[in-house]
């Protein structure tokens, strides 16, 4: 009943509003107090072994996969080793060049996905050392993994996860550092900023839940969409997949993510009069390059909703409604930007009345292959 959703009309709500505590928890002893340096529970990586290593394949399906899409690219900014992020499904069929100079990680948040088992277990055999990030405690994935890292999002109930997602973020980005304080390749950005970033996260993405009234209208008018397209660059790419996913599953609305440089080779077709674009700018590196792809949709009568890094101005020039969002650091810019999209999805399926929790034809957790 409405006691053990805290009050909320649906558990997804309260797992949205959950973020900010969920984020501290995941963090909370991790980085240490000199600012420094991660420590990461039992995982004690061999630096020459992390020197010696020669990729980090990352692998899980729906959401999960998306958090990895994001610390891949966090594992090759920061630490230098080329990581890939694979679709669980698709990796254990591939015969995946695999060896013990392997790192590989399994990210499941009920780690019991057969598919994220089958390719761990594959990689397994194939000599790969192998990390699991999950949120239940004594998982399959966690009693298989060599090592685990525990995102303490605590149980989430609803079908489209959330909090999971933010909090995988978190852990593959303390994994990141980790690598990174072994390898010692900094990377442009610096570690110190970003663990400085990381800190305030939890209360980047409370103020980033003041976006929900505004968020609101939007899905109200999202309840009236057949088609949705959701635009960005770099790790708003990514950003942009999740939130094209949570709107599919339990608004029903077909969406679809682009990497917003690839439009004018081929979905710049699709766009007509009104036609509803979610375009993010978070990334201050992209923000040129973004503003001309948003005038490119705009050109083709596109109604633009952007999401946006509050600092990065210029962008709410082309858009219909502009969400700002609080300034961290580049890299951690996914947590911040997922709460919008999490409640547009919310919103939208509400407007259309679908059993948010519990969408059609859709599982919490896939136990078969
Ligand atoms: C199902 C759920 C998704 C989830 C995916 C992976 O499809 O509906 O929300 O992202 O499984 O689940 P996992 O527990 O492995 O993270």
């Amino acid at each position: 009943g409405q006691a053990e959703r805290g009050g909320y009309p649906h558990f997804m709500l309260k797992e949205i509003h959950e973020q900010p505590r969920a984020v501290r928890d995941t963090l909370s002893g991790r980085i240490h107090r000199s600012g420094e340096g991660v420590v990461l529970d039992a995982v004690r990586f061999d630096p020459e072994w992390v020197r010696q290593l020669r990729a980090v394949y990352l692998v899980a399906c729906g959401t999960a996969y998306h958090a990895g899409l994001i610390g891949g690219r966090l594992i090759e900014r920061l630490a230098g080793i080329p990581a890939w992020t694979e679709i669980a499904s698709e990796f254990r069929y591939r015969e995946p060049l695999v060896d013990e100079r392997t790192l590989f990680v399994a990210i499941s948040q009920s780690g019991e996905t057969a598919d994220t088992l089958a390719a761990m277990r594959e990689a397994k055999r194939r000599g790969a050392r192998v990390l699991a990030i999950t949120n239940v405690v004594g998982s399959s994935v966690a009693r298989e993994a060599d090592d685990v890292v525990y995102t303490w999002a605590g149980p989430e109930i609803a079908v489209a996860s959330t909090k999971a997602y933010t909090t995988q973020i978190v852990a593959l980005t303390l994994l990141a550092v980790h690598l990174a304080e072994r390898t010692g390749f900094t990377g442009p950005l610096g570690r110190k900023n970003l663990l400085e970033s990381l800190r305030q996260l939890p209360d980047a993405v409370e103020a980033a839940l003041q976006v929900e009234e505004e968020v609101k209208q939007i899905g109200e008018l999202a309840g009236g969409w057949s088609d949705a397209f959701f635009i960005g660059r770099g790790l708003d790419y990514f950003t942009a997949l999740e939130g094209q996913l949570k709107l599919k599953e339990i608004s029903y609305i077909h969406a679809e993510a682009y990497a917003a440089g690839e439009l004018k080779h081929g979905t710049l077709a699709l766009i007509e009069q009104d036609t509803p674009v979610i375009a993010l700018a978070t990334q201050p590196a992209l923000r040129e390059k973004m503003i001309s792809n948003i005038e490119e949709v705009r050109a083709r009568g596109a109604t633009v909703f952007a999401v946006i890094r509050r600092d990065l101005t210029g962008v709410e020039r082309y858009a219909r409604h502009t969400v700002k969002l609080p300034v961290v650091h580049p890299l951690l810019m996914p947590v911040v930007a997922a709460v919008p999209l999490q409640l547009l999805a919310y919103y939208a399926a509400v407007a259309k009345g679908t059993d948010v929790d519990k969408p059609r034809n859709l599982a919490k957790s896939v136990t078969v292959e």
